[in-house]
C-alpha cells in the first residue's frame, strides 16, 4: 500500500512554526492511548511518512437490527428516508446471530454496536441479541438510543442481558429545544430514564459505560454549556458530536460549515468499522444510509474476507494515494468532521 505525509496534509510553513525543543517536549509528553494515536501524532510532529495499520478484523462492527423508529429528529436521515422503499426493515435474527458467531470466534474484542440507523429498542428482542453476544463471549457490546423507551422493564432486560455501553442521544437541556430537535415532549421521561440507567447499570456492574450525547445545530448551540455543567457529573462521557450532512441527507438549516480548503486526510471510518444493513449488504461508510455503495453481503460472505477483499482495499489505497476516487467519497465533506483521535 502507498505510503502517504503529513508533509502533504500540513504545510511545511505552518510546522516549521514549531521550534525543535518545543516538538521534543511535545512527543515526549505525548499523551496517547493507542499505538495509532502515537503514529499520527508522530506523523503530525516530524512529518513521518505513515500508513494507517489494518487490523485482520473491524475493531468496530456496527449491525442495523432495525431502521425503525418512534421519532423524527430533524438533523437525522432516518425521518426522510422512512419514505423511501426499502429503506424500512428488521434484520433476520438468523443474520444477527451469524455475525455475532464470526464477531466471537475472529475477535471478541471487538466493539459490537447493535444499532445503525434506527432505535434499537424498537426490537423487544433486544436484549436476547446482546445476551447472545455476552454468552458467545463479545466483550463489549453497546448501542445508541433516544431513550424514550427505556422504562423500568426494558431497562432491567437489557442491563441484565449483559450490556457494557450505552449512549443516549439527549441533544437538549431544555424541553423546547428538545422539542425543536427530536420533535418530541419526552424531555423530562428521556432525561429520568437516563439517570435511571446510570443508577441500575453501576449497580449490576460499575464497569458498565454510559454516555449522554448532543449533536451540536443551530437550535442547541446555546444550550451546550448547560448540558455539559449537567451531565458530566453524572455520566462517565458527554459526548458533542459534530453535525454530519450525511452525504447531503441533512443539513443544519441549510448551513454548510466552511471549513476552507485543508488538505484532505484519509477518512478513519476505512480503518475502524464495518456496518452491516439490516438487508445484510456490508457498507464502508455510515452515511451511506441505503447500502447503494455496499461492498459484500453478509448473507454470503463473511465479514473478515468483507473487510480484507479487493474493494475494501483499492478503497483504503485510494484514501492514502489521496485520489479518493470512489464516486461516495469524492463529493463527502463530512470526512473533515471525523478524525483519528476521537473515532465514534
Ligand atoms: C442514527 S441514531 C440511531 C440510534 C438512536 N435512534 C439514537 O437516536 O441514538 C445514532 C446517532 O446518530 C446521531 N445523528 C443523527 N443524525 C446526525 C447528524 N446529522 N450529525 C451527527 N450525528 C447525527 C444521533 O443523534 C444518534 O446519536
Ligand atoms: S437520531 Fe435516532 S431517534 Fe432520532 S430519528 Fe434518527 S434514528 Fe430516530
Ligand atoms: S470519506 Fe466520507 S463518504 Fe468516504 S467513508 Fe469517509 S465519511 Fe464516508
Amino acid at each position: 500500500m502507498t505510503k502517504f505525509s503529513v508533509k502533504e496534509l500540513i504545510p511545511a510553513s505552518l510546522r516549521k512554526l514549531v521550534p525543535d525543543k518545543i516538538k521534543r517536549t511535545i512527543k515526549d509528553k505525548l499523551i496517547v492511548k493507542t499505538p495509532l494515536e502515537k503514529d499520527v501524532a508522530l506523523f503530525i510532529l516530524e512529518g513521518k511518512r505513515f500508513t494507517p495499520p489494518l487490523s485482520d478484523f473491524p475493531p468496530m462492527v456496527m449491525i442495523d437490527t432495525t431502521t425503525r423508529c418512534n421519532l423524527t429528529c430533524e438533523h437525522c436521515p432516518n425521518s426522510a428516508l422512512s419514505e423511501v422503499k426499502d429503506f424500512l426493515g428488521d434484520m433476520e435474527d438468523d443474520l444477527v446471530y451469524k455475525i455475532l458467531d464470526e464477531i466471537a470466534r475472529e475477535a471478541p474484542d471487538t466493539l459490537t454496536r447493535l444499532f445503525n440507523g434506527g432505535e434499537p429498542l424498537m426490537r423487544k428482542d433486544l436484549k436476547d441479541h446482546i445476551q447472545y453476544a455476552r454468552e458467545k463471549g463479545i466483550k463489549a457490546v453497546s448501542i445508541n438510543t433516544n431513550g424514550t423507551m427505556l422504562v423500568k422493564s426494558r431497562r432491567q432486560g437489557i442491563i441484565e442481558a449483559g450490556l457494557t455501553h450505552i449512549e443516549v442521544s439527549v441533544d437538549a437541556f431544555t424541553p423546547e429545544t428538545y422539542l425543536k430537535i427530536r420533535k418530541s415532549t419526552l424531555f423530562d421521561r428521556v432525561v429520568q430514564n437516563t439517570l435511571d440507567f446510570i443508577q441500575e447499570s453501576k449497580a449490576h456492574n460499575p464497569e458498565n459505560q454510559v454516555t449522554v450525547s448532543m449533536v451540536l445545530q443551530t437550535d442547541n448551540r446555546h444550550e451546550h454549556e448547560q448540558f455539559l455543567a449537567f451531565w458530566e457529573p453524572k455520566v462517565d462521557h458527554v459526548y458533542i458530536r459534530e453535525y454530519h450532512q450525511h452525504n447531503a441527507n441533512v443539513d443544519d438549516h441549510g448551513l454548510f460549515k466552511n471549513h476552507g480548503n485543508p488538505r484532505r486526510h484519509p477518512c478513519p471510518f476505512l480503518w475502524d468499522r464495518i456496518i452491516v444493513n439490516h438487508d445484510g449488504m456490508v457498507r464502508f461508510c455510515e452515511f451511506d444510509w441505503m447500502g447503494e455503495h455496499a461492498l459484500g453481503d453478509a448473507k454470503e460472505n463473511t465479514l473478515k474476507e468483507i473487510w480484507q477483499g479487493e474493494a475494501f482495499t483499492r478503497l483504503r489505497e485510494s484514501h492514502v494515494e489521496g485520489t479518493f476516487c470512489h464516486e461516495f467519497c469524492k463529493n463527502c465533506t463530512d470526512w473533515r468532521q471525523i478524525n483519528w483521535n476521537g473515532m465514534k
